[in-house]
């Protein structure tokens, strides 16, 4: 286990309607060990963020993140979202780069650059995701993908701007597979990314920065992922739509 900030994060991705997400939100909060102290960011759609950080009120322990921001400021993109209205919303984080995005809609490392600095402009903590897919592990070339998602948007930023930066690591073979990294090769690449960090910034900021896990993490894998030093915590898919099992992983420490 690590000397970080232990975090876990659930990306709902298009699920629940308005009622089925505050009926989740209220099972977290039954579930939730009241003296943990793992930081908890939930990441539901767009649709119902306001709602929910109404309803969080009172419950400063479950932080509100959205799943994607808009690359513009504002103006005629007709159905993007922009990181001024996450925030305006009352969230504090945002998923930057998640590897759905990368493959349906295309989104390049300039885009991903650009979706940063606009949510860095406005407040939220990005939470940026890298991993390789399953032709590029089998083809030993996971270190050089991650190595280069890391270069390609993250070199354009000074270390100043990046004091709020999550990381999450999701490899893509992973995500939503029920397949799930070992803890060694978890351990692996949560090492090399944060080696790359260093080179790229300095090993102090290397040696803080919160590195997760995300991809078919669970109740009953979350202990052992968690226990590998560079594993800081988790983004959780699937099982973040279920509040128990939700709650397991984030005592999972
Ligand atoms: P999963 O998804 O936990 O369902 O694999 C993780 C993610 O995509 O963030």
């Amino acid at each position: 286990m690590s000397f970080r900030r232990k975090i876990v994060a659930g990306n709902w991705k298009m699920n629940n309607s308005l009622a089925e997400a505050l009926t989740l939100v209220d099972g977290v909060i039954a579930h939730l060990d009241p003296n943990t102290i793992t930081e908890v960011i939930i990441c539901p759609s767009y649709a119902v963020l306001a709602p929910i950080h109404a309803h969080l009120q009172g419950m400063p322990k479950i932080r509100l993140g959205a799943q994607n921001c808009s690359e513009f400021n504002s103006g005629a993109y007709t159905g993007e979202v922009s990181a001024q209205m996450i925030t305006s919303v009352g969230c504090q984080y945002v998923i930057v780069g998640h590897s759905e995005r990368r493959t349906y809609c295309n989104e390049s490392s300039e885009q991903l650059t650009q979706k940063m600095k606009r949510a860095l402009e406005n407040k939220l903590h990005p939470i940026f995701c890298i991993g390789e897919n399953l032709e590029e592990r089998n083809g030993a070339k996971h270190f050089d993908i991650v190595k280069g998602q890391l270069k390609n948007v993250l070199s354009t930023f000074s270390l100043h701007d990046l004091k709020e930066l999550l990381i999450a690591y999701e490899p893509v073979w992973a995500i939503g597979t029920g397949v799930t990294a070992t803890s060694a090769q978890a351990q692996e690449m949560h090492a090399f990314i944060r080696k790359t960090i260093s080179e790229l910034f300095s090993v102090d900021f290397a040696n803080t920065l919160p590195i997760l896990y995300g991809g078919s993490c669970n109740a009953l894998n979350a202990k052992e992922l968690f226990a590998c030093k560079d594993v800081d915590g988790g983004l959780i898919g699937g099982a973040s739509l279920k509040a128990e099992d939700f709650c397991k992983i984030i005592s999972s420490f």
